[in-house]
């Protein structure tokens, strides 16, 4: 039979290792995604193996075949008369020639095509939640819970963090670049630094899904809690949140969507990194021109302080800092299983125990499990033997619940919890909107940005079983604190007495 005269200088080593270079990696893939495909599980490091690892493996073997015949050739014996011809004479008229160079044109094609589809795939595996969420394992542990248990869990990582086009994949994959080597060696903060300095504007996220001329109109909502004593009493607001919002061109431009008109500017200056305290605040009427600008009196930023410093335009990201990643404080977890029954009512005492052991410090979740299990197993022993000896399946579901609150909100490894985090909408255990609307923000006219309670929202009904009031008019209710502290909740922030625990 004619052999191809290629063929001839395949026979070296350089060709046949990168031959079985091929081979092997390119069996491992097909193998690999055959397994996904068939029994439909998929595992974050195959992913990275199939798509990251064998790649540049399977690529360095294809280099070497080439290689491989071509030092094979310029060493072949020649006539006297070829000596100097240095790179190969391609006849077409002659047969083997011509097949020659169909084997490699067709050889190449397939590799062109297989390679865009790979790096397709390859694309579309590093931009899914399943690679954000759970390669690197420990790391994203928070975010990935929290996201899970939000409103957006459908929505792909990506859609908030990576921009659309190639420059944000170019600039998210050098970013990753980084953090790969920052898990590797270690070296990554814990807990991960906020505010996300290369976030995308709002437009360029929420907006694509949530647009700021929508009007929201007024939203109820109930706040359920339960009180640190022993019988672990209810205490619920009912009230009214004018989330407002709209387009001017509508007129209807009012309520707490009103920061986001698109005929005002917002501007601040944050004195710290984490944009929890908020000295100076300016607006623009873009119609107008006309400008505004707060000072905080007891507290304001020095003429040099103002000058150095570049105002931040205020987005939804502002108030909605945690529309995905939120971390519930021990307060709120345990209010809302007790809320959801999954920790009995009736338990004595139960809301603050349970806090307080949710709340104390650990330093991995396996200690922080023990410690819950035996914490509440011990106090009922020691305080209510008899309902120790009575309730075991009552105690047992709240040191499960306990402990599931504890697993979705804290994470000792990263050092994440409640407070690493602070969420800005509302002002109950964090300053959030009271950044601003303290009441002591003036302007130089001496207007004040508003501190009055019913500007946000009004109270339908506060308080439970005897003590519950209902509104009776649509100015709603004057906020009654249910724990007697005088007119303190007046005079303080609420954040300043009730952080996340009992307060
Ligand atoms: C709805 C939009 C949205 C989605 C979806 C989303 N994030 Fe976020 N993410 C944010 C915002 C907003 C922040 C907070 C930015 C800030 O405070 O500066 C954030 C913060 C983070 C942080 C910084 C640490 C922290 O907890 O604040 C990490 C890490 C992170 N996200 C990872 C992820 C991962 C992984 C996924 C998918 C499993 C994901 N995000 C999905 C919007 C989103
Ligand atoms: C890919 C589309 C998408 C993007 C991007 C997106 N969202 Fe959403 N968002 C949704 C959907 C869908 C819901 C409704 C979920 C539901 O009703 O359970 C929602 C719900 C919300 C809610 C109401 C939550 C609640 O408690 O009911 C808020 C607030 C919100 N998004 C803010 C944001 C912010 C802020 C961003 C940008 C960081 C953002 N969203 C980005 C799709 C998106
Ligand atoms: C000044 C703070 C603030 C800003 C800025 C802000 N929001 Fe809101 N938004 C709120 C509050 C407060 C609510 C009421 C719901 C609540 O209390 O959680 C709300 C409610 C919402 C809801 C839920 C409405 C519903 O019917 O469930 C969506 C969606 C939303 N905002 C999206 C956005 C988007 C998108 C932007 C940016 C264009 C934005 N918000 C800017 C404070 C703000
Ligand atoms: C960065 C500072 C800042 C933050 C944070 C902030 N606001 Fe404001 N807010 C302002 C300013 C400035 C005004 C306008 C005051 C004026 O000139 O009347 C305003 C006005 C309002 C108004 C009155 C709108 C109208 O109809 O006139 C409401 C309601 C409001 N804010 C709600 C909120 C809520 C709710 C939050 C928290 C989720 C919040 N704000 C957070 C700065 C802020
Ligand atoms: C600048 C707007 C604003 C002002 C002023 C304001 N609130 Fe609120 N408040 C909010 C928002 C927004 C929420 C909802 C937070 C959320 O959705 O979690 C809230 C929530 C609350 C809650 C429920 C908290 C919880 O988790 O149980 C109470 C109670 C409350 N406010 C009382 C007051 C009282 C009393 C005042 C006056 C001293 C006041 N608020 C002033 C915006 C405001
Ligand atoms: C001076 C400190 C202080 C301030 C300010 C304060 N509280 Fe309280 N609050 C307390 C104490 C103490 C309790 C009693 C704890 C218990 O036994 O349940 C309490 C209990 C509560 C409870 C019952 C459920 C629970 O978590 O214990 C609610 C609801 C509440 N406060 C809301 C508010 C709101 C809303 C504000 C702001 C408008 C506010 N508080 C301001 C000290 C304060």
């Amino acid at each position: 039979m004619h052999k191809l005269i290629i063929l001839r200088y395949a026979q070296n080593k350089i060709t046949l290792v990168g031959t079985l270079m091929v081979l092997i990696t390119g069996l491992t893939m097909v193998v690999v995604l055959g397994l996904e495909a068939m029994t439909g599980a998929s595992n974050p490091y195959s992913g990275i193996f199939v798509f990251m690892v064998l790649p540049p493996i399977l690529f360095f073997g294809l280099l070497l075949i080439p290689i491989g015949v071509f030092r094979r050739w310029r060493r072949r014996k020649r006539p006297a008369s070829e000596v100097t011809v240095r790179w190969p004479r391609i006849d077409l008229n002659l047969p083997d020639h011509r097949r020659t160079l169909i084997l490699v044109s067709m050889g190449s094609l397939v590799f062109i095509i297989l390679s865009i589809m790979g790096s397709y795939q390859a694309f579309h595996h590093t931009e899914s939640v399943e690679f954000c969420g759970q390669t690197c394992h420990t790391v994203m542990k928070p975010e990935f819970v929290a996201y899970q248990n939000s409103p957006h869990a459908r929505v792909p990582c990506t859609d908030c963090h990576v921009g659309a086009g190639a420059g944000w994949y170019a600039k998210s994959k050098l970013a990753g670049a980084y953090q790969v080597y920052a898990v590797a060696t270690n070296k990554y903060p814990r807990p991960i630094r906020t505010p996300i300095k290369n976030l995308r504007p709002a437009q360029e996220t929420c907006e694509q899904c949530h647009w700021p001329e929508r009007f929201f109109g007024a939203q109820q909502r109930q706040f359920n809690h339960f009180m640190y004593d022993e019988e672990n009493s209810p205490w619920s607001i009912n009230m009214l949140i004018k989330t407002g919002g709209g387009d001017p061109k509508t007129g209807q431009t009012s309520g707490i969507h009103w920061h986001m008109n698109i005929s005002m500017k917002v501007e601040y200056i944050p004195r710290d990194e984490r944009r929890q305290e908020i000295p100076w605040v300016r607006i623009t009427d873009r119609r107008t021109g006309r400008v505004t600008t707060y000072q905080d009196e007891e507290n304001p930023l020095t003429e040099e302080e103002i000058e150095a410093a570049t105002p931040r335009i205020m987005d939804c990201m502002d108030c909605h800092n945690r529309p995905s990643h939120t971390y519930s404080s021990p307060d709120h977890a345990i209010d809302q299983a007790i809320l959801t029954g999954r920790i009995d009512r009736d338990l004595p005492e139960i809301k603050r125990v349970a806090t307080e052991l949710m709340a104390a410090e650990y330093e991995t979740e396996d200690e922080a499990l023990h410690a819950t299990a035996n914490g509440i197993l011990s106090f009922y022993l020691n305080e209510y033997p008899d309902i120790h000896e009575n309730r075991g399946g009552s105690i047992e579901n709240a040191v499960l619940a306990t402990q599931q609150a504890f697993s979705q909100n804290i994470f000792p490894e990263m050092k994440v919890r409640w407070s690493a985090y602070p969420d800005n909408i509302g002002h109950f255990i964090n300053p959030g909107c009271m950044r601003c609307h303290l009441g002591n923000h003036k302007s130089d006219d001496g207007r004040k940005i508003t501190n009055d309670c019913n500007a946000c929202h009004t109270i339908l009904s506060q308080g439970s079983g005897e003590d519950l009031q209902m509104a009776e008019t649509q100015d709603g209710l004057e906020f009654v604190h249910p724990e007697d502290i005088d007119e303190a909740w007046r005079e303080y922030g609420c954040f300043e007495c009730h952080l996340g625990t009992q307060p």
